[in-house]
């Protein structure tokens, strides 16, 4: 009896730890309304359910208005579930204090918008080192990883350029470098390639997939293009506040 009651325990400890070593995100019937408790309240997510992998690549699909960009704040702990479970790498979001999200966000992840959010008249280097400076990393540290990463997404000859002095595409990678500042565990994009002609979206997307492929990046893609989607492993369509599909892409790069 001991020993099968020592070998259950071995088994559930191994099964823990096996999920939270494998399991990055896991949300559990997420709902978001606003206007809580009004008579008019609204209920925009209806209950999602998701697990990410490390490592994984997902795109998240679905129409304008479906909820994508709520669902996105929610898992960048930008915004809080009305109700329902947020766990990433084993931290209980829905249980971390106020005070302490804003830390979590800055080490978990790493944020890309269409509309790249750089700071103004702040050159591209200080942008890349802004997510560091809050995490406390000293001035020579921050200095060299943001000229690395700079390089590393071909931005290293416009490193003193401000917002405005840089393209759209350039100004974009800018913003994928300085979501990897602090090595995040999960990149999440909301329409990365959204303002971006064909080409330069191209060039965007083959730097998520370098960052995926090369560096086991888990990467979240929001995206209107059903051929974008089409390059990820996973597609997860969301319709009207729920995830309706998910499919396993085994012809990566194949519409
Ligand atoms: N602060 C808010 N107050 C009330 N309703 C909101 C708020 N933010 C979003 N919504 C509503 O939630 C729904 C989902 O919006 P969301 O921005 O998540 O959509 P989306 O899928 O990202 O769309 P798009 O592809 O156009 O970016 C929309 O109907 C929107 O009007
Ligand atoms: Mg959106």
């Amino acid at each position: 009896m001991a020993a099968l009651m020592q070998y259950l325990m071995t088994w559930e400890q191994m099964e823990v730890s096996i999920l939270s070593n494998d399991i990055l995100l896991q949300a559990r019937d997420i709902k978001k309304s606003y206007y809580v408790g009004t008579p008019n309240e609204l209920e925009i997510l209806h209950g999602i359910d998701l697990d990410i992998k490390r490592g994984e690549f997902v795109s998240i699909v679905g129409q304008s208005g479906s909820g994508k960009s709520t669902l996105m704040n929610i898992l960048g702990i930008l915004d809080r579930q009305t109700s329902g479970k947020y766990i990433l790498d084993g931290v209980d979001i829905s249980k971390a204090p106020n005070k302490a999200l804003s830390s979590l966000r800055n080490k978990h992840i790493g944020f890309v918008f269409q509309t790249y959010n750089l700071i103004a008249r702040t050159d591209a280097i200080a942008n890349v080192e802004m997510p560091m400076l809050y995490a406390g990393i000293s001035e020579k540290k921050r200095r060299a990883r943001a000229i690395e990463l700079l390089e590393m997404v071909g931005m290293g000859e416009r490193m003193h350029h401000t917002p405005d002095e840089l393209s759209g595409g350039q100004k974009q990678r800018v913003a994928i470098a300085r979501a990897m500042a602090n090595d995040p565990d999960i990149i999440l994009a909301d329409e990365p390639t959204g303002a971006l002609d064909s080409k330069t979206g191209r060039l965007v997307m083959d730097i998520f997939h370098e960052l995926h492929e090369k560096q086991g990046k888990t990467i979240v893609l929001i995206t209107h293009s059903n051929e974008l989607a089409a390059e990820t492993p996973r597609i997860i369509t969301i319709s009207d506040g729920n995830i309706i599909a998910e499919k396993i892409n085994d012809k990566e790069g194949v519409a």
